[in-house]
């Protein structure tokens, strides 16, 4: 309570920093490291209307749609470039028994969706409907696996019926339902938070149950699979020490959930409607990741210091309060320009750490979360975070340039301290130079010089996504609210750039 009391105190007395110029120092020689594409990750749970309503809506649907998957959401995912998705859940994942979702749908059960809602799941959306979207997205799948409530027998037979090629028992029922080809599966998840919806386990006990799970995930014909053990929750240091230590180089990637949120009892407040001063701790909030991941990397690198085994971010974003009137347990939430914000600077810290950090997936796809797309019946929108998510896929495979950036700081509440400007910088396959900044700041400007060593810049070209009030979003009556245009507040300057940065605002720069 003292603690409260002391930093508010210290927050009403710290305003915002005199304006100055931030400077970024790029050092395009010294990149190294590649960012994956898979950082750009996308995650689908049956969850709400994520799936049912979200994704598919089945081939009767008088909703345009292509075998039972909306047009309008399939276009969008495209033009987003979605390199990988995790399905099918998050918790649904260990309560789903995969056999439930094939056959003839006609012949698939009924069942009560007890994490989210109590809704009814007629599993009309299972393994074919699943990877037969991965392949029309042109994304790798991400299968999460039933530890909590499934057999070992059970994880292992779904992994041959999707991979096996032919003369096993799996490969032929997968035949007799219409698939002859196996499909590609490389990233399979072992289990959920294992430590609380997917079977409110210890480290230890888990980690021995990894093993074994694992075991029995065969590689078929070739098939190469990239294994995920559930990892921990955010501040949970002690689980990714005893799953280094017990279970080590037996897993490809160990994952971690980090939601930018105020807490898990009570309200978590409006997506829309917030203070000043909330939107400043959420962006502290959402910074805070870079020392989550500081942290358990430490962890990693001491039992792995050779970085083989991959820091999985696979469920992070913000999370608010249902938007009233929807159902409770659908996680359904509006999104604005602060989540825009929370999404980019979220997004310049995984480009920092990809000598360990392999993939992330934002949560949710659609209509859960901090959502890419919202749909309601036959209305789609993309929100703020769509487009950042559009503007940043320049960076996917490209290779991050390290960068000194030197910022106005603002005191925020709980002790935290944000940067107005946060950035990143990487160079793509064809040599191109890309720069992506955002400006936090609600009131000002910021004019930002960036240098890169020798490299003098010809010319700049850029696209911007602002708004006038913090809160602006994007609804099925205004659904071009927020979008992207045109950015012409960069200029060359002997060979420098200098860039006049709006407030509330996210920037992508190309050079030439
Ligand atoms: O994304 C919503 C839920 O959050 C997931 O199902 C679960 O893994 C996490 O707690």
């Amino acid at each position: 309570m003292k603690k409260g009391l002391i930093s508010i105190a210290l927050f009403a007395a710290m305003p915002l920093c005199a304006q100055e110029t931030t400077t970024m120092a790029i050092h395009p020689q010294d990149g190294k490291q590649i960012i994956y594409k898979e950082i750009y990750g996308q995650f689908a749970e049956h969850l709400g209307t994520c799936i049912y309503g979200g994704l598919w809506v089945g081939e009767d649907s008088p909703i345009p749609n292509t075998k039972g998957y909306r047009n309008d959401v399939l276009q969008a995912l495209k033009n987003l470039k979605v390199p990988v998705l995790r399905w099918p859940g998050g918790c649904f994942a260990d309560e789903y028994h995969w056999r439930d979702g094939i056959g003839p749908k006609e012949n698939r059960p009924r069942l009560v969706n007890n994490n989210w809602g109590g809704t009814i799941e007629d599993n009309s959306f299972g393994t074919h409907e699943f990877l037969n979207l991965c392949e029309m997205l042109g994304c790798e799948p991400y299968i999460s696996g039933n530890v909590g409530s499934g057999t070992v027998e059970e994880m292992a037979k779904w992994v041959e019926y999707m991979t096996a090629e032919q003369g096993s028992p799996m490969a032929k029922l997968r035949k007799e339902n219409g698939r002859e080809k196996p499909w590609k599966v490389k990233f399979i998840g072992v289990g959920n938070e294992s430590w609380g919806c997917g079977g409110s386990m210890r480290p230890e006990y888990y980690g021995d149950l990894y093993r074994r799970y694992s075991t029995y995930c065969r590689e078929y014909n070739g098939n190469h699979l990239y294994k995920v053990a559930s990892g921990a929750s955010d501040y949970d240091y002690n689980w990714t020490e005893v799953l280094m230590k017990n279970v080590g180089h037996r897993m490809n990637g160990l994952s971690l959930h980090y939601y930018t949120c105020s807490g898990w009892s009570g309200s978590k407040g409006s997506a829309i409607s917030f203070t000043d001063d909330d939107y400043y701790w959420t962006l502290g909030k959402c910074l805070e990741i870079e020392q989550v991941i500081k942290k358990h990397c430490a962890i990693m690198d001491k039992y792995d210091p050779n970085k083989q085994v991959g820091l999985l971010v696979d469920e992070w974003g913000t999370w608010w309060d249902e938007e009233p009137g929807t159902v409770r347990g659908h996680l359904y939430q509006q999104n604005t320009m602060r989540d825009a914000l929370v999404a980019a600077l979220s997004l310049n810290v995984f480009h920092k750490y990809t000598d360990r950090i392999r993939m992330a997936n934002i949560a949710q796809i659609a209509n859960v979360l901090q959502s890419m797309i919202l749909t309601k019946d036959d209305k789609m929108v993309l929100t703020p975070t769509y487009h950042v998510f559009e503007m940043y896929k320049i960076h996917q495979d490209a290779t991050f340039l390290p960068f000194e950036l030197t910022t106005a700081k603002k005191a925020v509440r709980d002790d935290r301290v944000v940067p107005l400007v946060s950035a990143t910088a990487s160079k793509d396959g064809n040599g191109v130079i890309h720069i992506s900044l955002a400006n936090i700041d609600l009131e000002n400007d910021q004019t930002i010089e960036i240098s890169l060593d020798n490299l003098k810049v010809k010319g700049v070209s850029g696209r911007i996504l602002t708004v006038n009030h913090i809160n602006d979003h994007n609804t099925f009556e205004q659904p071009n609210m927020v979008k992207p245009e045109t950015f012409n507040g960069a200029k060359v300057q002997n060979g420098n750039l200098k860039v006049v940065l709006p407030s509330k605002s996210v920037v992508t720069l190309t050079l030439d």
